[in-house]
């Protein structure tokens, strides 16, 4: 950790997360109370086939009553950061921690370095009160780090088994995405089939809010990521009215689902915000969706008004049918051509030796695109098979593209207007902020709640946190099974069983509530200006949780 702490962060290591009620008694004050049986949500037979032991394990939910088996015996528990960086990530450890150390003082919990690969490095190290005391309420996750290693060989499996046993833990944490409490579903079951008793658990972390259900009903990071994009989306607002003569495009992170991009539409009010699953949806092309903004900037023109902004989910581009098959068409190029690939450094040769494994039509949209957007697309996957959509510009094509349109426009009379854009994307800056009070406190009962599971001897399940829009005191804390949440999709060229993501859904609240507004937002300068997260003060500011939680929950 950096020697010199900031004002803030010193206020901060004061802050003291409220557990939710039933859990203040600390783990020997819960009893786990075990509920139906499960299936996963699609696909139950293969689901079942690969998980024979976890499979339709019970939901499980904690009730105040004594449990002095929870206290009795010291353990060992290993955790693992896994993925992208989210705000709260330390207060995950500290939950975890103090639920351990409050149970039994001789429990330790030790953190692998650099995500799951200090798993299969064995690398890592002893997290005490005295090392967690400093990073309270801090964001980011450089206490241990993270990293995106996929466990997947037998040899990788047999290592994370090894490691485990050896330094005799007693459970494996996992804080991760979908992706990464998929792999905590595949080491519970085979830590089981191996006959270890280790028990594997995961807490769901993702600033994308794509890692939840009627189950979990917020991955930790959304909040106070979507807060911090929301204050400078707000900013940037502001200026575009003290100025009037830019087009602003902002990209805004989430990988796959446009919850980020649909939240911070809800707390700002852009002139025209794409949501991906809707373009899927409507089947629109890429000239529908740069058609549909030129429309924007041109009625606005008409109103003189040459300037507004559009908030651009990076995920859009999968959504898009053309070009989702063309990336579902090099997914499986790429891959096919792994060792050919390998040797070659040039754009332009690889392209080529791609292009001639994906079918005409794809073939030929990719060549129509410009060079380093077809790059972009060609960049190498993530460990888990996605494509890497924070490091393409689509920003950048898109008013490209919209300008090409408005020329058009212009030439045939339907426009009149002035068209200077300026771009951006909002990423990195928002993952490892200082969480909000929302989510330092989420954070902190997802780690201890996750200590009470391993206490309780539950392996394959996720840490769960509910009634998230109630005072802290009011939430409700149990266990998910892992391969509840899962279906089968192609990753990589073959059918994997994953946990499902959920992705924005076009008849719930959230996006219903945006759909009614957003014609007013478009002609209109209804900007809304969030301003900075907020740590002190009154409740309504400091302890909000997003639009998207409470919509969501009033529907329930
Ligand atoms: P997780 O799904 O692991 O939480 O990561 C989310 C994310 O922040 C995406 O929004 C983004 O596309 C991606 O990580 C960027 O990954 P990287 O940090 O590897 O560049």
């Amino acid at each position: 950790m950096s020697t010199t702490t900031s004002a803030l962060q010193i206020e901060r290591l004061k802050f003291k997360p409220a557990l939710p009620k039933v859990l203040r008694a600390g783990p020997s004050g819960v009893t786990a109370k075990a509920g139906r049986p499960t299936q996963s949500l699609s696909d139950q037979a293969s689901v079942q086939g690969l998980f024979p032991r976890t499979y339709g394990l019970p939901l499980v939910s904690f009730v105040p009553g004594k449990n002095p088996a929870a206290a009795k015996k010291a353990v060992r528990v290993g955790v693992v950061l896994s993925g992208g960086q989210a705000p709260g990530g330390h207060n995950v450890l500290a939950g975890l921690l103090d639920g351990l150390k409050k149970a039994n003082p001789k429990n330790k919990l030790f953190g692998f370095m650099g995500g799951p690969s200090g798993i299969l490095e064995n690398k890592f190290k002893e997290l005490t009160p005295a090392l967690v005391a400093g990073y309270r309420n801090t964001g980011g996750f450089d206490l241990i780090q993270s990293g995106r290693t996929k466990i997947e060989t037998p040899e990788q499996f047999a290592a994370a088994k090894k490691n485990i046993a050896d330094n005799q833990f007693d459970a494996l944490v996992v804080v991760g995405g979908d992706d990464s409490n998929t792999n905590a579903a595949l080491l519970a079951e085979y830590f089981k089939a191996e006959g270890l008793a280790a028990a594997v658990l995961g807490v769901p972390k993702t600033i994308d809010g794509d890692l939840k259900n009627d189950q979990i009903e917020a991955s930790f990071g959304f909040d106070t990521a979507t807060k911090i994009y929301a204050e400078v989306v707000g900013n940037i607002g502001r200026d575009i009215l003290s100025a009037r003569k830019y087009w602003h495009f902002v990209r805004l992170m989430g990988r796959s689902a446009s919850h980020i991009t649909l939240e911070v539409a809800l707390q700002t009010h852009p002139n025209l915000a794409l949501i991906g699953e809707e373009v899927l949806e409507k089947k629109q092309t890429l000239a529908d969706v740069v058609d549909g903004i030129a429309q924007t900037v041109a009625r606005r023109a008409a109103d003189k008004k040459n300037y507004g902004f559009v908030l651009i989910p990076e995920g859009l581009i999968e959504f898009i049918p053309e070009m989702r098959s063309l990336i579902s068409g090099l997914n499986d190029a790429l891959a096919q051509n792994e060792g050919a690939l390998a040797g070659l450094s040039a754009f332009e040769e690889k392209r080529d030796v791609v292009a001639k494994s994906l079918p005409a039509p794809l073939a030929g949209l990719l060549r129509s695109l410009p060079d380093g957007f077809q790059a972009q697309l060609m960049l190498d996957r993530d460990p888990h098979g996605n494509v890497t959509v924070s490091q393409i510009e689509t920003e950048k094509l898109l008013v490209e593209m919209v300008k090409k349109r408005l020329a058009e426009m212009k030439k045939a009379g339907s426009y009149d207007g002035k068209f200077a854009a300026i771009t951006h994307f909002f990423g990195y800056e928002g993952r490892c902020g200082a969480p909000s009070n929302f989510d330092a406190t989420y954070c902190y009962a997802l780690g201890y709640n996750a200590a009470v599971l391993a206490l309780n001897g539950l392996t394959g399940y996720l840490s769960s946190v509910q009634n998230l829009t109630k005072p802290s005191a009011e939430w409700k804390a149990g266990g998910v099974p892992l391969t509840m949440m899962m279906n089968v999709e192609r990753r990589k060229g073959k059918e994997k069983p994953v946990i499902q993501k959920a992705l924005v859904r076009l008849d719930d609240a959230p996006f219903a509530a945006f759909a009614k507004a957003r014609e007013s937002w478009a002609a209109a300068d209804d900007y809304v200006f969030p301003g900075p997260i907020q740590y002190f003060g009154p409740a309504a500011v400091t302890d909000a949780p997003t639009r998207t939680l409470r919509l969501e929950s009033a529907r329930r």
